[in-house]
């Protein structure tokens, strides 16, 4: 597969990271309500490691999150795109599908918009047959995302995030899943 380097939305670009990125993708990962629902925030240097790893997997499998560029301001406001689980799960082998936006660009619709457009790319171009999102249960911002783009909770498949202590709320997660024939019945329904 051609590495898929670069999509378009109406009002974002989804991109390759620049060096550039660094600093606004720290302070958005050193923030403690962007990182509210993780089990910590990051240092300049877990950002700026996560940032490698992310490039790593777009070089292995040519597709990965993207960074997000809105095209009014042209402004660096986040991350949203597709990779494979990293963790062995009931679910896994999986591609799953993600988003982190900077707290000034929430409630604008831009997270749905990239999700939208990283999920299509998922079916069209990487072909995958289903595609998967989990969070912590408390986290209903990203599972408005999720139903936003048309994917169901599994009530079966809730499961108990790995390296996350047993005592600790953000353990519990819930999974939504969307196949390729449900995307295309959003599509035309
Ligand atoms: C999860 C996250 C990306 C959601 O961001 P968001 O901005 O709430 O999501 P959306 O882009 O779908 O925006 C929807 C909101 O924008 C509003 N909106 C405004 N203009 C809109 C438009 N043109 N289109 C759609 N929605 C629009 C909607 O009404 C909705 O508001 P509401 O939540 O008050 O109902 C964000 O909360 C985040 O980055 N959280 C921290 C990181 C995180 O938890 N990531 C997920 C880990 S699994």
């Amino acid at each position: 597969m051609e590495p898929i380097l670069e999509l378009e939305s109406a009002r974002l670009i989804l991109r390759q990271w620049r060096d550039t990125d660094l600093p606004e993708f720290a302070r958005m990962c050193a923030d403690p309500q962007v990182m509210r629902y993780f089990p910590a925030k990051l240092s300049h240097l877990e950002s700026a490691a996560m940032i490698g790893r992310i490039r790593g997997h777009f070089a292995e499998y040519g597709f990965g999150l993207w960074a997000l560029q809105r095209k009014d301001s042209g402004e660096f406001i986040g991350l949203t795109g597709l990779q494979h689980v990293s963790f062995e799960a009931d679910f896994t082998p999986a591609v799953e599908i993600g988003w982190r936006l900077a707290r000034e660009h929430w409630g604008l619709g831009y997270a749905s918009e990239a999700a939208w457009t990283a999920l299509r790319c998922g079916f069209d171009r990487v072909q995958r047959d289903e595609i998967v999102a989990f969070t912590t249960e408390a986290n209903m911002p990203s599972q408005k995302v999720m139903q936003a783009i048309g994917m169901h909770y599994d009530p079966q498949a809730d499961f108990a995030r790995p390296k996350v202590a047993a005592d600790d709320p953000l353990r519990h997660h819930v999974l939504y899943r969307i196949t390729r024939a449900q995307w295309l019945d959003t599509l035309h329904g």
